[in-house]
């Protein structure tokens, strides 16, 4: 009889101090926090992908911790600062492909989860690291759309294709970014477009600044064309050379840039009165980018269900006349 009191006392004791010692434990793994890091925080593109990373994270219940990380350092204190706060994962744009191999190790000793957007981490050899699950877009496809709509604009407009000049806004040293614009000039080409008139624009960094920069040098060294269009990795780069062109006094009848992204810098133009030569963007998902990666990251850490190695997602392409439209399709409409 003792020995069973005893016995029952110590149980009783057992699950209390279990209750005890489980209880905050149980809260902790409720408390799921997601680091999402992005190379440009200023631009548009990436401000939307917060916002539906947030929108993630309030549908879910888990803390977003977003962190401009413009270059490895940032990235690198950025990790460190993830493991500290106790996060258990985060999703990243790196602001270069090339220091894959240092994130993913970095990762690893923080214990913390990763999942690439926008920009694939590659390794030593240029190769793309295949193990982190990546988010992009179609790249090479979206750029066909983008010398696509150019071709079809050109040809609508009567325009003899030997007196147009293309700037192709490089940025050579990102896969994506290669992948757009070879599919735009593909594309072009194969619409019938010179290839001698494509004039390579590299640009420094990927914003508006350098690309009008770099659009600059191409119309100085380029005098003898009437006409110009121009295609880059994102609308930021189009905008460069349109800007560039305008200075120059190719404005929206003798200019057809088609930009990629979507967002506000793509959107802000359409609502000027007047048409510019930033004649179309080809609509991406900072939805899907923002939203969708921050809860394939909660459903990893939650569910220990880890995420698809590669999603590519699409894009559509809208002027100033369907962007409505087509931001409706594309599930945007009621974003902004
Ligand atoms: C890259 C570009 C961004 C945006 C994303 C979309 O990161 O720099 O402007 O186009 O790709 O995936």
């Amino acid at each position: 009889m003792k020995r069973r009191m005893f016995l029952t006392l110590v149980a009783t004791a057992t699950a209390a101090s279990a209750t005890l010692f489980t209880a905050p434990v149980a809260q902790a793994a409720d408390d799921v926090k997601i680091g999402f890091l992005v190379k440009q925080p200023e631009e548009p593109w990436f401000q939307d992908e917060w916002k539906f990373a947030e929108m993630a994270a309030k549908a879910k219940g888990f803390t977003l911790v977003k962190i401009g990380a413009p270059s490895g350092e940032k990235v690198m204190s950025a990790i460190d600062n993830l493991a500290a706060q106790k996060a258990q994962g985060f999703v990243i744009c790196t602001p270069d492909v090339k220091l894959g191999p240092g994130i993913v190790a970095k990762a690893k000793a923080a214990g913390l989860k990763m999942m690439t957007v926008d920009d694939r981490l590659v390794d030593g050899s240029g190769k793309p690291i295949e193990s982190v699950p990546y988010m992009g877009i179609s790249a090479f496809n979206i750029g066909k759309q983008v010398g696509d709509g150019i071709a079809a604009e050109i040809k609508k407009r009567g325009w003899n294709m030997a007196e147009v000049g293309a700037i192709d806004v490089t940025y050579e040293q990102l896969p994506t970014a290669h992948d757009r614009t070879a599919g735009a000039v593909e594309a072009l080409v194969a619409a019938g477009f010179p290839k001698a008139n494509i004039v390579m624009a590299p640009q420094a960094k990927t914003d508006t600044e350098n690309a009008f920069n770099a659009a600059n040098i191409a119309l100085t060294k380029n005098t003898n064309f009437k006409h110009w269009v121009a295609f880059g990795l994102n609308d930021e780069a189009v905008l460069g050379a349109v800007r560039a062109a305008e200075g120059r006094g190719f404005k929206a009848d003798n200019m057809i840039g088609v930009g990629i992204g979507g967002s506000d810098s793509a959107l802000n133009e359409f609502k000027k009165p007047n048409p510019t030569g930033f004649y179309g963007t080809v609509i991406i998902s900072p939805k899907r980018h923002g939203e969708e990666t921050s809860e394939l990251m909660y459903t990893w850490i939650k569910d220990g269900k880890e995420p698809p190695l590669v999603t590519l997602t699409t894009g559509m392409l809208a002027t100033r006349d369907n962007v409505g439209e087509v931001r409706e399709k594309m599930g945007l409409a009621s974003a902004k």
